[in-house]
């Protein structure tokens, strides 16, 4: 983008773009306004983008009303989520590709899957979950590599009516067990390897240990992806392919309520276990569909890329249901940016043309490291637009991605939202706002963010505010409760700040009325992109037999965003060398996944707690950062001389 225009530092679109976008500045003000003014005109009106079996009659009712949250849009309305993907695009795109798969490795030809083949696969699938029991309602777990078959697997749920659980496939028999157990699911659908850099995860033998902790009556769908051998248990293990091949061709879809689950997803809170977010169907289909049109100015003919995994909420709104929604093409990559070279993401955007390329700060990060050879090698001359999600974007990342990813001529949309949001929620619509490197901008229709003082929780009213960010009423993606526990659903988004929906991020906001997010205010990390609860590293930790207590911050990283620092107090006696300091990250890593390895452990004999015995985080975070300085007042602690013993071993010193 170039800084042409008005305000020093804020890019705009080119003329050209802006006269091919769906929406310019006076359209998004006028829409804008309208969704707020009447939201559920607004509402009836683009719920008409997707397929509708009953037409609903009414449109929103929720309220935020701590002690009685309820969401509910579009209710009394019935619909098939995997019909509005798939077979409605029958008459028109049976032969456009709808999903491109770009395999692990280069040298194995990438698929193109038309939608009619995506409606025959999806049919197989469903009949092979049919055939095992599964129906409408029941759980299924999937825990698999970005292969076809998870997209499949997914629809084939949405079609029966089903409610899927992916488990991204970095993560830990035990983190596998707890959300097959906590969501009561029938099947947990898998695949012998997951190929991932030219590695390969052991992804049936993960299950395996995951499913001793399970119900015996959990049915393990195999896919057999590499080929490579895996233990086979007669009676509980089904081949998916050789069932799939054997199956029906055509799967009839059942018709579900607007308000019945489509997924649970399991996210890092700041306490106890993950968070099963629960989203349902009519309101999220068709925000997911929305905002990819818009935030993304999706045209017809595009190639759309979104590079995130299906693991994560980002895959399930931009590789899944929004794009396919939408009639896209979307492309599903198994591999990672830097394998088999730093030029991967470029060489597929070329090789497949691709339009709109979506991806996380940190991987552009870690790219730029790397050098431009790698990105000047390649063609990028079919991009016309660039996204970036998951954490704030430094203006350092920002620029080389306008630079040498863009050329200079690609809009860059920085997406704020959550797993809890379904899509976006702040985003410079491309063809109407202006981006400013570091800020994801202006609300997305129908959400009115409001910034609010932690310290007394009054809503500030000048444009120019800091403070934590919270939504005033409810949007139709936006997830209806947490799987089994709603009081902890109202606890967790709604008790803090009375009658609104708490982000948990604190932001500011400019002159502009421009929303910078800067992070999370709660005890929730953000590592590469990736959230995590720091109390989950916490328990991981003091299950292990040396460690007596340990206390998690996040601490700033130059590629990560931010790193794991973890405070550890040994058991009495036991020696901290540094084969004990390995072991307890190889130990997290076995008991969470790799994600959540922690980068630093400093060895604290004590740690700084109030006389009540509560950890003050407040100093932990400081020492962790490296600026003890102004440690702020320490007089309340039981005892203060614990301080200078951690600020003495920090492990961090910029
Ligand atoms: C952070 C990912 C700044 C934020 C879609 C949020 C961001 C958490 C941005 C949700 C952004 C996401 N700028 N921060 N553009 N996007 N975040 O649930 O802290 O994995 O609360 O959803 O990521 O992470 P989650």
């Amino acid at each position: 983008m170039s800084d042409q225009g008005s305000a020093p530092g804020v890019y705009h679109a080119s003329a050209d773009f802006i006269a091919n976008a769906h929406i310019d500045a006076d359209g998004y003000a006028r829409m804008y306004e309208a969704s707020v003014a009447d939201p559920d005109a607004f509402w009836a009106e683009q719920a008409q983008r997707i397929d509708w079996i009953k037409p609903f009659t009414k449109v929103k009712n929720s309220t935020f009303d701590y002690g009685n949250v309820s969401i509910k849009w579009f209710e009394d309305g019935t619909l098939n989520v995997s019909a509005s993907c798939i077979d409605r695009h029958m008459l028109t795109r049976a032969d456009q590709t709808a999903i491109i798969w770009e395999p692990d490795n280069p040298a194995t030809p990438s698929l193109h899957i038309t939608y009619r083949q995506l409606l025959e696969n999806t049919s197989r699938m469903a009949n092979v979950l049919k055939a095992q029991g599964v129906g409408k309602g029941d759980r299924v777990v999937l825990y698999l590599p970005m292969i076809p078959e998870a997209a499949y697997a997914m629809l084939a749920c949405a079609r029966i009516g089903a409610i899927h659980s992916v488990v991204f496939a970095g993560f830990s028999p035990d983190a596998l067990a707890n959300r097959i157990n906590d969501s009561e699911a029938k099947v947990v659908i898998t695949a012998d390897f997951a190929p991932r850099g030219g590695k390969k995860t052991a992804l049936k033998s993960n299950t395996d240990k995951a499913l001793f902790d399970c119900s015996d009556r959990v049915k393990c769908l195999v896919v057999k992806h590499t080929g490579d051998q895996t233990t086979w248990i007669e009676g509980r293990d089904v081949d998916v392919k050789a069932e799939m091949a054997a199956a029906k061709p055509y799967c009839a879809y059942v018709e579900v309520g607007a308000e019945d689950p489509l997924f649970i997803l399991y996210t890092s809170g700041s306490t106890g276990r993950p968070k099963g977010v629960v989203h349902t169907s009519g309101g999220y289909l068709v925000y997911a569909a929305m905002t990819h049109q818009y935030t993304f100015d999706y045209h017809d003919g595009d190639v759309f890329w979104c590079t995130a995994d299906v693991g994560w909420v980002t895959g399930h709104s931009y590789i899944i249901y929004g794009p396919l929604a939408n009639g896209a093409t979307t492309i599903m990559f198994e591999g990672v940016p830097t394998f088999p070279d730093a030029g991967r993401f470029w060489e597929v955007c070329a090789k497949h043309k691709v339009t709109q390329f979506y991806t996380a700060p940190t991987a552009i990060r870690s790219l730029m490291g790397m050098g431009t050879d790698w990105v000047e090698k390649h063609d990028l001359s079919s991009l016309k637009l660039l996204g970036t999600v998951g954490e704030p974007i430094n203006p350092e990342a920002w620029n080389w991605y306008n630079t040498h990813v863009g050329k200079g001529k690609c809009p860059i949309v920085d997406t704020f939202w959550q797993t809890e949001t379904g899509g976006h929620l702040i985003t410079p619509l491309p063809g109407a706002i202006g981006q400013k490197p570091g800020a994801a901008t202006k609300p997305f229709f129908g959400i009115k963010p409001l910034v609010l003082d932690p310290a007394n929780a009054e809503v500030q009213t000048e444009t120019a505010a800091v403070g934590v960010l919270c939504i005033t009423d409810s949007w139709p993606g936006m997830m209806r409760t947490l799987w089994g526990d709603h009081a902890r659903f109202e606890e967790a988004y709604f008790s803090q700040y009375r009658g609104y929906y708490f982000t948990g991020d604190g932001c500011r906001r400019d002159e502009d009325g421009d929303y910078w997010i800067t992070g999370r205010v709660d005890d929730v990390i953000n590592v590469s992109g990736h959230r995590m609860g720091t109390a989950e590293v916490e328990s991981a930790l003091v299950a292990h037999e040396a460690v007596a207590e340990a206390a998690v911050v996040g601490y700033p990283h130059d590629i990560k965003g931010q790193g794991i620092y973890a405070y550890v107090t040994l058991m009495n006696g036991v020696d901290p060398t540094d084969a004990l300091r390995k072991e307890l990250e190889v130990w997290v890593r076995t008991e969470i996944g790799p994600i959540a390895k922690p980068d630093l452990i400093q060895w604290a004999p004590g740690l700084p707690k109030t006389r009540s015995g509560k950890i003050m985080r407040r100093i932990l975070r400081k020492i962790a950062e490296n600026d003890f300085a102004a440690l702020g007042d320490t007089s309340t602690l039981a005892d203060p001389s614990v301080v200078d013993d951690l600020i003495d071993n920090r492990m961090n010193r910029g």
